[in-house]
């Protein structure tokens, strides 16, 4: 979901949403393979097999919403809460000098997530001098400073030394200055040189022994439930429904020609349909599997799976031609009556030609909270809600985003030592008791660890980013004094974040935000097409632009 350098190309031809973070970044890891070489084990104080923690999704702190993660960093720990993204690949902390992190908490450009001052931990470490860690995201965030180790701590495991990036200036555009858990492959850090590359924080539990394979698993859960999770190492049966599907990832796309190293979690959406009032429309089908995707007169969707983006972007003529008519009660700011929330819209949609994932109506239109009054908003047909499908550009890398948006729906298993995902459809508000499986290093872990209930997937022909080498670092873990990112529900949620429930005294409604009247495009950029409160939310975003001229638009 992130970009490191934003092209003139790129700029020129993106009609981006900033709420969707889409990836931009244009790098390329030439012949990668040859910069990396296996780690040597790490010293062990603690073995264990899984380690997962909580995690939850705060609509008050990111336009349409994002997904948190807490972490303890340093010695004694400072607790943090951070992004979980697995768009990108470094860890990062607000620092507590950060200009941005002075900001008064009811500053929507605030570091709400907790800040990280080194100087007060006795274990931190600089790995390289500010700004080694320079950082941009597809939404316009940036966050620079040094790398620096130290102790991390993950559910109960303390973990060092890991590296991370510790952002001394910090700016979001689409929420609160929040650190960010990156969860990608280590070859897609944002570092200057591959030679830079360093072990993040999967490849670090993974070679301090606390897991068997670069391999967690990810259920956000339904939008309305307070807490999901991530469990490193293991698949937890209870929380899916049906069958797993293992699927190879696609390597991306790199200057027009397919890159030949998997470096990111791109997948298809091979066919799709839509439900309304008990009919259901076919809307695409029989799209390829593999590297066919992406060619232009193919059905499928490639998409990254990103919980770093809250949408689920799918190309302009896609959104034109199909989710249009099955949504006309969506206005041209993307905006509509939360009723349609709880309607019997559904949408189906099959991955990798293999599993067909349901996704409810709820998990793609979810209130608006306005980030500065954090109240949801009302108009003359009730309470307002974003809808989270979007039409957008391949990314340079070739990629659609299945944001958090379908990702609600699905429990994934993101498996990098194999470079595939396991899908299934998510048991939303599971209450069944945990039902964990370690999964073991090699190709068939998954399907060993599930015994049955796995539809399988031929191993990947493509490379595949290895780790980075640890030549010169041993890991120490050791069990947390408390364990982090217990809490569920509501109580998940940091006190000061939780939203009023809906309904009661719900803020100054936009007055004209249920119009979609064809707003003229230059009402639209100046941001007075929508009421009050609403301008802060659609002021940044260019899709109004977009969408009424149908041309590309510089962000
Ligand atoms: C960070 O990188 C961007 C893009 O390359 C560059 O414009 C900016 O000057 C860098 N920031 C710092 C502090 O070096
Ligand atoms: C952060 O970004 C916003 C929007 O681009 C800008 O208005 C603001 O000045 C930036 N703040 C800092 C501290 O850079
Ligand atoms: C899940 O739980 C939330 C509240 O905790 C509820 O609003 C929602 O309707 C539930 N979802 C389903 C699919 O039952
Ligand atoms: C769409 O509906 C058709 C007919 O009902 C069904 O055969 C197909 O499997 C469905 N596709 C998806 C992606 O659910
Ligand atoms: C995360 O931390 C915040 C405050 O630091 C706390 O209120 C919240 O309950 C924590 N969430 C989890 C899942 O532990």
């Amino acid at each position: 979901m992130r970009s490191l350098t934003l092209t003139p190309l790129l700029l020129a031809s993106a009609c981006a949403l900033p709420e969707i973070h889409i990836e931009k970044r244009d790098k390329h890891n030439n012949g990668a393979t040859n910069y990396f070489r296996r780690a040597i084990p790490g010293r062990l104080d603690k073995r264990q097999s899984t380690v997962g923690t909580n995690i939850f999704n705060v609509l008050s702190w990111s336009s349409g919403g994002a997904y948190y993660a807490n972490l303890t960093v340093g010695t004694p720990p400072q607790p943090q809460t951070v992004i979980l993204d697995t768009g990108s690949s470094d860890l990062y902390f607000d620092a507590s000098g950060a200009q941005t992190c002075q900001l008064p908490e009811d500053n929507p450009n605030s570091c709400r997530g907790g800040t990280y001052d080194s100087s007060k931990s006795n274990t931190y470490k600089e790995v390289s001098a500010a700004p080694a860690f320079n950082t941009s995201f597809g939404d316009g965030s940036t966050a620079v400073g040094p790398y620096g180790s130290d102790v991390v701590g993950v559910g109960d495991v303390l973990v060092q030394p890991v590296q991370f990036g510790v952002a001394n200036e910090v700016n979001s555009t689409t929420g609160y200055s929040i650190g960010l858990l990156g969860l990608g492959y280590s070859a897609n850090e944002a570092v200057t040189s591959i030679e830079k590359a360093y072990q993040n924080l999967p490849e670090v539990l993974k070679d301090a022994g606390v897991i068997n394979s670069r391999l967690y698993s990810i259920y956000l859960n339904d939008e309305r439930a307070e807490s999901g999770s991530i469990l490193f190492g293991g698949i937890d049966k209870s929380k899916y429904t049906g069958e797993l599907a293992t699927m190879n990832f696609l390597p991306p796309v790199y200057s027009g020609q397919v890159d030949g190293l998997i470096y990111q979690f791109i997948t298809t959406i091979t066919a799709a349909n839509v439900t309304a009032n008990g009919q259901t429309t076919n809307l695409w089908e029989g799209g390829s599997t593999d590297i066919n995707a992406y060619s232009s007169d193919d059905t499928s969707v490639p998409v990254l799976l990103d919980t770093g983006s809250t949408a689920f972007q799918i190309p302009q003529s896609y959104y034109a031609r199909y989710i249009a008519p099955a949504f006309p009660f969506v206005n041209n700011q993307g905006l509509c009556s939360c009723k349609y929330a709880t309607s019997d819209y559904y949408l189906s949609l099959e991955f990798g030609g293999k599993v067909s994932i349901r996704v409810d109506a709820s998990e793609f239109i979810v209130p608006y909270v306005d980030p500065e009054t954090r109240k949801t908003q009302s108009d003359s047909n009730g309470e307002v809600c974003v809808f989270l499908i979007q039409p957008g550009e391949r990314s340079s890398r070739g990629f659609y985003i299945a944001g958090d948006a379908v990702l609600r729906s699905m429990y994934v298993v993101f498996d990098l030592d194999n470079g595939q995902a396991s899908i299934a459809q998510a048991k939303v508000n599971n209450t069944d008791a945990p039902s964990v499986v370690t999964v073991a290093a090699g190709p068939t872990g998954v399907a060993a660890a599930v015994a049955s209930g796995v539809e399988t997937a031929a191993s990947n022909t493509w490379s595949i980013a290895p780790e980075v080498a640890t030549s010169t670092l041993s890991y120490a873990v050791s069990t947390a004094a408390s364990t982090i990112g217990t809490a569920t529900g509501n109580a998940a949620i940091p006190e000061d974040a939780q939203v009023a429930g809906s309904g009661s005294g719900s803020g100054s409604g936009g007055s004209g935000t249920g119009s979609g009247s064809g707003s003229s495009s230059s009402a639209a950029a100046a941001g007075i097409v929508h009421g009050g409160d609403l301008t802060a939310f659609w002021v940044a975003s260019v899709w109004v632009v977009c969408l009424g001229l149908g041309v590309a638009v510089m962000m």
